[in-house]
């Protein structure tokens, strides 16, 4: 497919700025969009960024038909930008549409909608090693109708700007007993937007105690642990990287199943099993449990340096030699191109070679 092009006459591009990240956090100056009606996709273009009109009465300001994805472009030391894992990201963009009554995305579609946007917008890529072009293509019911229904039309957007990571320091977390994020049955692992509205008063307070985020646990006894913000969990527990097997509460991360690969590759084991807070608590009082971190595209890997159960803080020793830095660093290296890409995970755009 080959996507129209309208450039901006008023490009807000200053490249230096982006490249040395003093530009972060803000739009780029294009936008992909496409609109589904009649069973069709159409009008499939890159156009300037700005506002869309929406009829008040559009089915997905009322009803939450809404699922996104986060993703992101690199600056490779040989200059080539690269796209990690687009197949994997429109895999999950898909489940999380029929999961929320919405027509799936064809990969053909996503795919050239997301690199074409990149290509355009490759000046936009800063360089590394943390900074990256952060990708949102997303999807909402653009119809307008009253009454609760699954609607007949969307628009399908991808936008995205440069982008620090927000996680610098090690993390103090709460785990958190009262609330929940999602329940069996529910929404849970999917990508749309109804689960991080819900998610935001309970974060909200305990930003309030002073935490940085929630470690939620399983709805039904609050005993287990699933994940955190916008990141999946993972534990070094007697040199084992542990983390929470997947269930329909939790989000099968990108990064998730990235890590996993890599640990697994460098003679790690790897266990996806059920964690107990109670489990955590007891390892990291007796060093077991040596090193806690989040993981998801926004922070790639991310320290947990305490862990608070009820209203008892857990700490952890942050060390640069721990596991998780090493596993981050093999990750960087397939990212920004300084290894071979064993896993075929590297879209590079703007040539006709899919992947290297
Ligand atoms: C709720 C939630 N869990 C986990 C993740 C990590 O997923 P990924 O590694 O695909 O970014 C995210 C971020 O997308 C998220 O929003």
């Amino acid at each position: 497919m080959s996507i129209p092009v309208d450039r901006t006459s008023t490009p807000r591009l200053d490249v230096e700025a982006v490249r040395h990240s003093r530009l972060t956090n803000t739009p780029s100056d294009h936008m992909f969009i496409a609109e589904f009606a009649h069973g069709e996709w159409r009008k499939a273009r890159i156009q300037p960024y700005r506002p869309i009109p929406i009829a008040p009465f559009a089915l997905g300001l009322h009803y939450a038909q809404i699922v996104f994805e986060g993703m992101k472009a690199y600056r490779r030391v040989d200059e080539r930008i690269a796209v990690f894992r687009t197949d994997r990201h429109h895999e999950r963009f898909n489940k999380s549409l029929v999961r929320m009554c919405m027509p799936e995305v064809p990969y053909d579609l996503f795919a050239d909608a997301v690199h074409t946007f990149v290509d355009v917008e490759r000046d936009w890529v800063p360089n590394g090693p943390d900074s990256t072009l952060y990708l949102r293509p997303f999807m909402f019911a653009s119809e307008e109708r009253m009454g609760v229904k699954p609607a007949d039309e969307y628009l399908f957007l991808v936008i995205g700007g440069p982008f620090r990571p927000l996680y610098q320091k090690p993390l103090r977390v709460k785990v958190e007993r009262t609330y929940s994020r999602a329940a069996p049955g529910g929404t849970g692992s999917a990508k749309c937007g109804g689960n991080y509205a819900a998610a935001m008063y309970p974060t909200k307070l305990a930003n309030q105690e002073g935490f940085d985020q929630v470690i939620w646990t399983d709805a039904i006894n609050h005993d287990h642990v699933e994940e955190s913000g916008t990141m999946n969990l993972a534990f070094i527990i007697n040199g084992a990287l542990v983390t929470p097997a997947l269930t329909d509460t939790i989000l099968d991360g990108v990064t998730r199943d990235s890590v996993l690969t890599i640990a697994r590759d460098s003679g790690l084991t790897v266990e996806e099993r059920a964690i107990s807070v109670d489990e955590l608590a007891a390892g990291i009082a007796n060093g077991t449990v040596t090193e806690a971190f989040g993981i998801g595209t926004a922070a790639s890997v991310a320290p947990i340096g305490s862990i608070t159960v009820d209203g008892v803080e857990h700490v952890l020793d942050v060390q640069p030699e721990a596991i998780m830095f090493d596993i981050k660093r093999r990750l960087n290296d397939i990212r920004f191109g300084h290894v071979d890409d064993p896993y075929g995970w590297m879209n590079i755009v703007g040539e006709s070679v899919a992947a290297v």
